[in-house]
């Protein structure tokens, strides 16, 4: 049902200094930027390999994104999920009973667009997408890998995206982490106790390849806070708009 993660939106104070560091820092090309007034945003898509992220900021100070911004600051704000039909799915849903923000698709940047509530998603917001297409996204030195979800019951959270989006586990361990995909990217389920009781998106991993040695050299070079391991480095949220960001050098360990 879900053909990969479509972006990871991040809320940001001003967009320019967003861009000083996600376009020209880590060096994610810009495919478009726009105001989306029924959204309270001034929004930005930028390529991350086969998916995007999308900066927002806010224009309309009662909006949703400037309430976020005012409670929890700048950080990670939203997870998108590209599916074939967004209509279909989201009438399907409203029959099913599932908490909805948009109980019918409208337009948004990336395509035809709905938001679920948080609550039916395990304390995130997700959105869904069916974008218009057409375009293809110029080459990224680095991809969309990973997002890591805080969750009270990872197991329910899991058996709740697969009931909600049909992702599957990508390999049953047992343990207390769960590991959902989506295309070729990854939801990782970690119990909220692991990252200080936070439900919801608390960690955004990317990878390099051969740009690896690039863009820490540019992280070097613009003065960001980042810890330094063998082929992956985490960047501090103050030098990243409030994300936790990890680089790795390779999609598998
Ligand atoms: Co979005």
């Amino acid at each position: 049902m879900v053909r990969r993660i479509h972006h990871v939106g991040i809320a940001v104070r001003r967009l320019e200094e967003a861009y000083g560091f996600y376009r020209d820092t880590l060096g994610l090309p810009l495919l478009r930027e726009a105001v989306v007034a029924d959204q309270g945003v001034r929004a930005a898509l930028l390529g991350a390999g086969e998916s995007e992220v999308e900066l927002l900021e806010p224009v309309d100070p009662a909006g949703g994104v400037a309430r976020f911004l005012a409670r929890r600051g700048e950080g990670l704000h939203h997870l998108c999920l590209e599916v074939a039909a967004v209509d279909t799915l989201v009438a399907d849903l409203r029959h099913r009973g599932v908490e909805l923000i948009d109980v019918v698709p409208r337009v948004g940047l990336a395509g035809r667009i709905a938001f679920l509530h948080p609550r039916a998603c395990a304390g995130v917001l997700v959105e869904l997408v069916t974008p218009a297409g057409g375009l293809t996204a110029p080459p990224s030195p680095l991809q969309l890998k990973r997002l890591v979800v805080g969750a009270r019951e990872p197991h329910r959270a899991a058996e709740r995206y697969r009931m909600l989006f049909g992702l599957s586990e990508v390999a049953m361990n047992g343990g207390p982490r769960i590991m959902l995909a989506a295309g070729q990217e990854t939801l990782l389920l970690v119990p909220a106790d692991e990252v200080g009781g936070f439900e919801g998106l608390v960690a955004l991993s990317m990878v390099a390849e051969d740009a690896f040695a690039g863009v820490v050299a540019a992280l070097d070079r613009a003065g960001a806070k980042f810890l330094r391991g063998a082929g992956e480095v985490t960047v501090e949220p103050a030098s990243s708009h409030g994300v936790h960001l990890h680089i790795s050098r390779h999609r598998f360990p």
